[in-house]
Formats: C-alpha cells, sequence, structure tokens
C-alpha cells in the first residue's frame, strides 16, 4: 500500500494507473478507522481496479473547536488496517495542502440540506464537506466515491453537489456497520466510556421500535412517542426527524417509501448521529 502526501505524488499515481486502464474507487475518511470505514474499502476494491483511501481531519466541517480538538487520531493504527485491506494507495494530506492558497471551491446551492436537521444544528459544516470532498475529487479524479448511510444527510449532500458541479463520478452508499450491540460504529465511540457505550445502544432499540410502530401510527406520534421514551434515558437528544429520503422534507401525517428517521443524541459530551429507514422500498 502506498502512502502519500502530496498531490503531485498522488496525481502522478492516479495517472499511471488510469493510463493502464483502471478504474479508480476513493473512500474520503478522516481517520480513527472501523469496521464502517473497511466495508466502504472493501466494497470500493470489489468494484474498482484501485481504491484510494484519505485519512484528512477536515477543520472546516467543524463548527466547535473543542470537536475538532478532540476528534481522535489513530494514524499508525490506521494504516495497520488499510494495509490488511485490499487499499492500494492512502492519501494523508497535511491542511495547509488541502487548502492552498490557489484552491478555491465551487458554492452549491444545498436548499432544504442546509437548513435541517445536520445543516441547522451545524452551521457551516456542510459547506465544509462540499469544499473538502470537492477538493479531493479534483486532485483525484475518481471514477466511484463511497459513503456510508450512517451519515444519510451528508450522502444526500455530496449527491447534490455531484449534480449541482456536474461531476464524473459515481456516488455510491454503504449501509451502516454495528456494534454487535446495535450502536452505530464512529470515530466518536472511542470517546465513550464503557458505561456510556452500554447506555448508547438505546438508540438503535429506540429506532427499531420506532419502525414497529409505524405500522399503527402516524409519524407525528411515532416521532413524539420516541422522543418520550429518549427523556426516560441518560442521553439527551438534540433533534430527532422522520423525514422523506429525497427531499428531506418532515412527515407529519403520513408515510412514504424510504421514510427516514434521522437523529443526533448526546451521550456525556459525544454527539452521537444515526438513523434507520423506517418504511421499506418496495420495488
Ligand atoms: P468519517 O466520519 O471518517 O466517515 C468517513 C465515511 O465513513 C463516511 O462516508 C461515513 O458515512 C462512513 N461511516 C462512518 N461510520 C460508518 C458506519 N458505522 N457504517 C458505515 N459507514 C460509516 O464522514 C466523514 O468522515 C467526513 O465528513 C468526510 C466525508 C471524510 C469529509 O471530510
Amino acid at each position: 500500500m502506498r502512502q502519500l502526501t502530496n498531490i503531485d505524488e498522488i496525481q502522478a499515481y492516479v495517472s499511471d494507473k488510469r493510463n493502464g486502464g483502471c478504474s479508480i474507487g476513493f473512500v474520503p475518511t478522516m481517520g480513527a478507522l472501523h469496521q464502517g470505514h473497511l466495508s466502504l474499502v472493501d466494497e470500493s476494491c470489489a468494484k474498482n481496479a484501485i481504491t484510494i483511501v484519505s485519512i484528512f481531519v477536515n477543520p472546516t466541517q467543524f463548527n466547535n473547536p473543542t470537536d475538532l480538538e478532540k476528534y481522535p487520531r489513530t494514524i499508525e493504527a490506521d494504516i495497520q488496517l488499510l494495509s490488511q485491506t485490499g487499499c492500494d494507495a492512502v492519501f494523508i494530506p497535511e491542511v495547509e495542502t488541502i487548502y492552498s492558497q490557489d484552491f478555491k471551491a465551487e458554492k452549491v446551492d444545498l436548499g432544504l440540506l442546509d437548513k435541517t436537521m445536520e445543516g441547522f444544528y451545524r452551521p457551516g459544516h456542510f459547506e465544509g464537506v462540499v469544499t473538502v470532498v470537492q477538493r479531493f475529487f479534483s486532485i483525484i479524479k475518481p471514477d466511484c466515491a463511497y459513503f456510508g448511510r450512517k451519515d444519510f444527510q451528508q450522502v444526500a449532500v455530496i449527491r447534490k453537489m455531484v449534480e449541482w458541479l456536474d461531476l464524473n463520478v459515481k456516488i455510491f452508499e454503504g449501509p451502516t456497520t454495528r456494534e454487535k450491540s446495535g450502536l452505530a460504529m464512529s470515530s466518536r465511540n472511542l470517546l465513550l466510556k464503557q458505561k456510556e457505550k452500554d447506555e448508547a445502544c438505546i438508540i438503535f432499540k429506540l429506532l427499531s421500535i420506532m419502525v414497529d410502530d409505524a405500522v399503527n401510527f402516524t409519524p407525528t406520534e411515532v416521532k413524539n412517542k420516541a422522543i418520550e421514551s429518549f427523556k426516560k434515558t441518560t442521553l439527551t437528544l438534540e433533534y430527532l426527524e422522520i423525514v422523506h429520503p429525497r427531499t428531506f422534507e418532515y412527515l407529519e401525517t403520513g408515510w412514504v417509501e424510504g421514510a427516514t428517521v434521522c437523529l443526533v443524541a448526546y451521550c456525556g459530551n459525544v454527539r452521537l448521529i444515526d438513523n434507520m429507514e423506517i418504511i421499506p422500498f418496495s420495488n
């Protein structure tokens, strides 16, 4: 596995492979890798001749400086984990490399996506994500890029960006990888004490109850019942919304296929994000 840090190196690497006719798969990450990230890497390796993973804790997508400072960094372990996958190259740039003077991101109108849920509670977050992913796409020019369903709204933001900028990259969404307990894997789980980790499994349990409740109740009723249940736990909800899977409009009276509940809950100081599809697509 190649380890690359500057733009000339990665572009020379990609150009060499592309001239050899290889398709390039790309998995952007912020490191502190876990099985959720690795499942995306495996998916890319299965579908592309070459897989590139980036590790870059992107400062512009953190609206909270303490969150950025505390974000786990485990670079040696990450490289070790990646070397056991089919990943061909890992790109680990410095902040100055990505945010060099000559780079200017194009603005993307995210519409409702930037005003609801993550867009609302983390002002500037998606602008930072769009900026950095745009930058990576322009450096690597992948054929396919892989994102996790765990960050449901982020996938929609990336799709919107690709459409808006008319980029030639296919976006794939991988399922959420969970611990045995149901807790969605997350780099931030490293910040949880064991007791908090045990308490956090309630998120998956309450999400699953919402799926069952949808048979008998409206979206608003299901939502309110879940909010009441959260009040009985040690977690603090930031938001819990049931949304249309494409428009992200809040559902209130009627269900649609792909209706998804999205939530953020604080376990101590740790911000945990999760979601679950409530109504499956019938195909
Ligand atoms: P990060 O949180 O490191 O996640 C990298 C990718 O892994 C994202 O697409 C995320 O949705 C996916 N992922 C995280 N946990 C997952 C899980 N439990 N199951 C499946 N996929 C999971 O998301 C980011 O970084 C950044 O915003 C980034 C896109 C790299 C831009 O900086």
